[in-house]
């Protein structure tokens, strides 16, 4: 019995793509393992956003050498956006790995193992075919959640982002494919889905026959079983008052929006290429506010783009004291090759990259811990997920708005559970709560 073990690293679109490539393993007899050193097949599902990403794979990549010395019939696959943008590169760099594959190829993974245990030598396959999306099933990783692609690629072409370069132009998948996805997860007992893509406002967009990223809420409101419906990552640009106007109608859609934010100075928003001022952010924002009163907002944010000033900076640190975010999810600015922002003139230094990334984070966590406390003595909603990572005592689960929820741990309680649960601590990142009965 051939066993297979599959590292992600990276986005969600990532975790979802390992889930199609374990379901097509398994169709061919292989088995998944936990454990590395057993595994006849590894493959790294690799993320290239930055490049602290890409040097933790190499170094994994790197670790894998000793196995393959030990068992030469190991077979090492790389997929994922690193290997669609190092292609043959990776070869060079590691000899012993067995296959590249392209993120629009992940339904060959079988005949590529195939044809490196029958010929002993390199495959790539790192093709880009941008008319159609396969249709692939999944092994769902969780218990009552799951992924559901709605779209694959990004045409926005923001200039720091290697997405689309490696991920290729938007497609979206049909809505009764999607529908039919979601009823199918719900009957066989899911009841959190997240509806995934680049930029899912600009959802339907490409059918042109007026489908739009609300069309597709409308039509997942009331399906059996599910409970929460998460989205992401949505775009201020393509976002607009009709979507949100489905999301706040929705039964099920939850809390949670993540609207990345990247800047809060128009100069910089407009060297990012990202199309939208911080005025018509901000508006955005208020209009969701007004619809969706109990909305927890996330962001991104990338500090030390090229040229960014210090007072450049400072607005974006306005801009968060000004919009006073759930959660922001805080990057420095890391230069992907073959991206428009690498070679622009007035790279910020590291130093000075770290120095804004601190003050960002200083101004934030201060308003989550604000925001946070007011939830305290509150009762919410939460699904149970499970033990937390530093105690098997103490479980957490999460509620619609996905604040993390600590509690001691319930005989009565089992992952997936909805129950509701009153919060006691609120800390910045995590709330402690008690289970109400
Ligand atoms: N450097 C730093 N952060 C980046 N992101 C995307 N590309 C880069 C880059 N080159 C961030 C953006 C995006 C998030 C997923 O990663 O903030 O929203
Ligand atoms: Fe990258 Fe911009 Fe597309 Fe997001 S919208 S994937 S940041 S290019």
């Amino acid at each position: 019995m051939k066993q297979y073990h599959i590292v992600t690293y990276g986005c969600q679109m990532n975790v979802s793509d390992s889930e199609r490539l374990a379901h097509q393993l398994e169709e061919v007899g292989y088995t998944q393992t936990e454990v590395l050193e057993e595994a006849d097949l590894i493959l790294l599902n690799t993320c290239a956003v930055r490049e602290n990403a890409e040097t933790k794979t190499y170094s994994h990549i790197g670790e894998l050498k000793k196995l393959k010395n030990k068992n030469p019939d190991l077979i090492i696959a790389v997929t994922g956006c690193m290997a669609q943008k190092n292609q043959a590169e990776m070869f060079k760099r590691a000899p012993h790995i067995d296959i590249v594959l392209g993120t629009h190829n992940i339904k060959h993974i079988n005949e590529m193992v195939e044809a490196v245990r029958t010929t002993k030598s390199h495959q790539i396959n790192v093709d880009m075919d941008n008319s159609v999306l396969p249709e692939l099933e999944a092994k769902p990783s969780g218990t009552f959640y799951a992924w559901v692609p709605i779209m694959n690629g990004c045409n926005k072409f923001c200039t720091y982002c290697i997405v689309p370069h490696v991920r290729g132009r938007e497609i979206s998948r049909p809505i009764e494919s999607i529908v039919n996805d979601v009823k199918k997860l719900g009957a066989e007992g899911y009841k959190e889905i997240t509806l995934l893509g680049q930029n899912v406002n600009s959802y339907g967009l490409d059918f042109k026959d007026g489908t739009h990223f609300g069309t597709l809420i409308t039509a997942l409101d009331h399906i059996p079983g599910i409970e929460r419906i998460r989205y992401m990552t949505s775009h201020p640009q393509d976002m607009n008052k009709e979507m949100i106007d489905a999301l706040a109608a929705s039964s099920n859609v939850v809390t949670q929006m993540h609207l990345p934010l990247q800047a809060g100075n128009n100069r910089i928003l407009k060297k990012m290429n990202r199309s939208y001022t911080y005025e018509h952010y901000k508006n955005l924002v208020d209009y969701v506010r007004e619809k969706m009163p109990d909305v927890v907002l996330t962001t991104d944010i990338i500090v030390g783009f090229p040229s960014e000033t210090e007072e450049e900076f400072q607005d974006t640190l306005k801009a968060m004291k000004e919009i006073r975010f759930d959660m922001a999810y805080s990057f420095i600015y890391s230069p992907r090759s073959g991206t428009p922002a690498a070679t622009m003139e007035e790279q910020i230094s590291e130093e000075v990259k770290r120095v804004r990334l601190q003050a960002l984070m200083d101004v934030q966590n201060e308003i989550s811990l604000e925001i946070n406390k007011r939830m305290e003595n509150e009762i919410f909603e939460i699904i149970v997920e499970g033990p937390s990572q530093k105690d098997e005592n103490i479980w957490f689960g999460r509620t619609s708005g996905n604040k993390m929820v600590l509690f001691p741990k319930d005989e009565n309680l089992h992952i997936g559970d909805t129950v509701k649960a009153r919060i006691d601590k609120a800390q910045t990142w995590i709330c402690y709560g008690t289970i109400i009965h």
